[in-house]
């Protein structure tokens, strides 16, 4: 057995030398405190304190020392990291100190700036709700049709089956265009969006699922519930083998869409001259759904306690309104409904006055934010 290697002498150890421990720790020194940001201090740390940095690797030497010799190997290589160790601990507090100090600096607000104080538009609510409303039928497969303002009087009463003496053709309702010689121009604000039924016939191919939303005129004074210039979506649809039954199916479908699902719809009978039979539309009020009827204690502001919301007009087409738009009514049938979007508004979003809809104060519209 060979005996314990007491003679060997560390200093042959080059890594353990004292001026080469002494070496490294004055280069490490030196790096920490030239290290000018913490990006910088963490690659003199990975160099000078990291597993393969000199003094790591020196501290490994130490095993193979003899035992008398470790101990003071030990204290010169462990006092030695300990100094690199504590001068990167202090230099990177004090990094992080200059880096807060200048952080609060750069990003600092001045509160006391002037602002951008105009106000931002939105678009206005009967836009997005008329939107609305037409891109539920959109779902269901209709195209969206379009028919001018100003409409030919034919347009609007004759091909619709309003028979010249109907009241509505009076000065009453309707707004008509002079000529410009001051006689009769056979042209009027459009009093409903139904002439856009006849102008999606004339121009489309057979079968027609349309709806047309837009502005209607009619000569009412401006009060809470009316306006003279509102606005209506139409639909219709003409097919083969069309019933009411899907005239309901689709009333239903906007119902559950625009105001939620569940919600029960009633026809009731009516008059138009372009439909027979016709209807008028009811939806089941959405927040009392009824509960208020004949309780006093609990009346429903969105009903008038009546249980029930008008929305609109249907019925299946009159043949005669086929006829005048070159479809077969043989062959061909179809239905049409017209929603009213104030109406919709009001009801949706709680909108009492019609008032606001129209004078155009940019709170009433901002507060329905930038809905597209
Ligand atoms: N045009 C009607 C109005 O303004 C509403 C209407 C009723 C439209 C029945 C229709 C319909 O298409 O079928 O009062």
């Amino acid at each position: 057995m060979s005996a314990p290697n007491n003679s060997f002498d560390p200093v042959e150890v080059t890594a353990l030398h004292p001026d080469e421990v002494a070496r490294m720790r004055e280069e490490a020194l030196a790096a920490i405190a030239a290290a000018g940001d913490l990006a910088r201090l963490k690659e003199v740390r990975l160099a000078h304190a990291g597993d393969r940095s000199p003094l790591a690797l020196a501290n490994r030497e130490i095993g193979a020392l003899p035992p008398a010799a470790r101990s003071e190997a030990g204290k010169r290589v462990g006092g030695a990291r300990r100094d690199v160790s504590e001068a990167l601990k202090r230099r990177q507090a004090e990094l992080e100190e200059e880096r807060d100090a200048r952080v609060l600096v750069e990003e600092a607000v001045d509160v006391t700036l002037p602002w951008d104080r105009r106000h931002r538009g939105a678009r206005h609510p009967l836009t997005t709700v008329a939107e609305r409303m037409a891109d539920i039928f959109v779902g269901m497969g209709f195209e969206v049709a379009e028919g001018p303002e100003v409409e030919a009087e034919w347009f609007n009463f004759d091909a619709l089956n309003f028979l010249p003496d109907h009241p509505a053709r009076t000065m009453q309702d309707t707004f008509f265009v002079e000529s410009a010689a001051g006689g009769d121009s056979g042209l009027v604000l459009r009093t409903h969006t139904s002439p856009v039924q006849v102008r999606a016939l004339l121009g489309r191919e057979l079968p027609v699922y349309v709806v047309a939303p837009g502005r209607t005129f009619r000569t009412d004074e401006l009060d809470a519930t009316h306006s003279p210039v509102f606005h209506q979506l139409e639909g219709m649809v003409v097919d083969e083998g069309i019933t009411m039954a899907h005239l309901r199916g689709a009333i239903d479908a906007f119902v559950s869409g625009m105001f939620g699902s569940g919600l029960r719809t009633r026809f009731r009978p009516s008059y138009f001259p372009f439909t027979e039979p016709s209807a008028e539309v009811d939806m089941e009020c959405f927040v009392c759904r009824g509960a208020s009827v004949g309780d006093p204690d609990a009346p429903c502001r969105t009903c008038g306690s009546e249980g029930w919301i008008e929305i609109g007009g249907c019925g299946v087409m009159n043949p005669r309104v086929l006829v005048a738009a070159g479809v077969d009514p043989e062959r061909y049938s179809g239905w049409a409904f017209g929603l009213g979007v104030e109406r919709t508004l009001m009801f949706a979003h709680g909108v009492r006055d019609m008032h606001d809809m129209v004078e155009g104060d940019v709170r009433f519209t901002s507060a329905f934010g930038m809905e597209i």
